[in-house]
């Protein structure tokens, strides 16, 4: 790990939990609440990227030390408004995220009366790490997002608030947009960037519009309360990643909204080799698997297809084991798993991204990438 990283977010986290004690102390608590979750991110953040520093329980003791606080803090001054009129956006819930740097159930239940049909998901589980490959798309996600959250002060021009992830189904764009989520412990509205256009066609622009303006309404009011502050939203984390497999049927309006638009390409054969990898990880292969050969044969699959493969695999030795008669005896296992296994899973199971596809991902790519 690199320690000099490490040591610059202990800086970080050092400077923002000082400030918030003295806003505290002073009872400037909107500000000493928001100076504490920046260093509760900050914190958390260090702990996320370097598992193994040997710090890590101290800074998480320290995170939840001010998570408490911030809590008490919230209570004893009614920080949270009650209620929110805003307009209601009628969208189709599933993929673009919504980020936020507050926090608390109450800003839940206000987001979903507003935008009552969206469906607002948990703090993804996601990690980064976890997200094999396209590192292009880390880096730019990274600086477009994480970057501003860390050091709002050095993004003097503001910094974009619209992320689109496209590319072919099945190769992480949900994944990355979770891990994004996690890694800055905002909120995320759920909806899918092509459906606002088939269900709206020709008021793409007008919806995502409006779902910027609401997200931003509803996030600045709620800061605007808990800060004692109001600098019209201009700090305010918000983001909308949009996700979509059908990026060609995005019209120019709607895709100026979004300042960054990353394509999520199918898995290269390192890719691929590191997914076998983890699918394979808890199956019993016989010596003549390897992983190698695996990612050579599955040029053309993409990620989610890899993961269906080694399902597949270990169905088909289940499978011998049930017509064998033996599987109901709990100490007979299915025999080992083999190359031709996997080779005839593939046989049968063409990939989900034909070659046409791939090309009109590539030359969408061509015209419309914004990185
Ligand atoms: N880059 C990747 N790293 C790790 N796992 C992956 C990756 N790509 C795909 N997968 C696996 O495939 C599953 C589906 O990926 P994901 O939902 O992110 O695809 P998507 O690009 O959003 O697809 P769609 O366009 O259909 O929404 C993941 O849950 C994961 O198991
Ligand atoms: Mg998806």
């Amino acid at each position: 790990m690199s320690v000099v990283a490490a040591r610059e977010l202990e800086e970080d986290a050092r400077k923002y939990a000082s400030e918030a004690i003295r806003l505290d102390s002073q009872g400037a608590h909107g500000m000493a609440i928001q100076m504490y979750q920046r260093a509760i991110s900050t914190l958390i953040k260090l702990v996320h990227l370097y598992p193994d520093y040997h710090l890590n329980r101290h800074y998480l003791e320290r995170a939840t030390v001010y998570q408490e606080r911030v809590k008490a803090i919230q209570q004893a001054h009614g920080l949270i408004p009650q209620d929110q009129a805003t307009e209601e956006l009628p969208v189709e819930a599933t993929n673009v995220q919504v980020g936020g740097n507050s926090k608390g159930p109450q800003v839940v239940q206000q987001l979903k009366a507003s935008f009552s049909e969206l469906v607002i998901k948990e703090k993804p589980e996601v990690k980064w790490d976890d997200v094999i490959g396209l590192e292009d798309c880390k880096g730019a996600i990274r600086e477009s997002i994480v970057f501003p959250f860390l050091r709002p002060d050095l993004f003097k021009l503001g910094w974009p608030r619209g992320i689109l992830l496209f590319g072919p189904p099945g190769c992480g764009k949900t994944m990355i947009a979770a891990a994004t989520a996690a890694e800055i412990d905002g909120y995320f509205i759920s909806i899918d960037a092509a459906s606002i256009m088939s269900k709206w066609l020709g008021e793409g622009e007008k919806n995502v519009a409006k779902l910027f303006n609401n997200a931003r309404k509803m996030l600045s009011d709620n800061l605007r309360e808990t800060d004692g502050i109001n600098d019209k939203g201009k700090n305010l984390h918000l983001y909308v990643i949009g996700a979509t497999n059908k990026p060609w049927s995005l019209d120019l309006p709607f895709l100026r909204r979004f300042a960054k638009r990353i394509h999520v390409q199918m898995p290269d054969s390192n890719a691929r080799m590191a997914q076998f990898r983890i699918y394979t990880a808890p199956l019993t292969l016989a010596e003549d698997v390897n992983l190698e050969a695996l990612a050579r044969l599955s040029e053309g699959y993409s990620g989610s297809d890899i993961k269906d493969i080694c399902q597949s695999a270990q169905l088909r030795v289940v499978r011998e084991l049930f017509s064998s008669g033996k599987a109901l005896d709990k100490e007979t296992q299915p025999r080992p798993i083999a190359l031709a296994d996997f080779k005839e899973v593939m046989r049968s199971r063409r990939p989900s991204v034909s070659p046409e596809m791939r090309r009109a991902y590539t030359q969408w790519s061509d015209s419309f990438t914004a990185l």
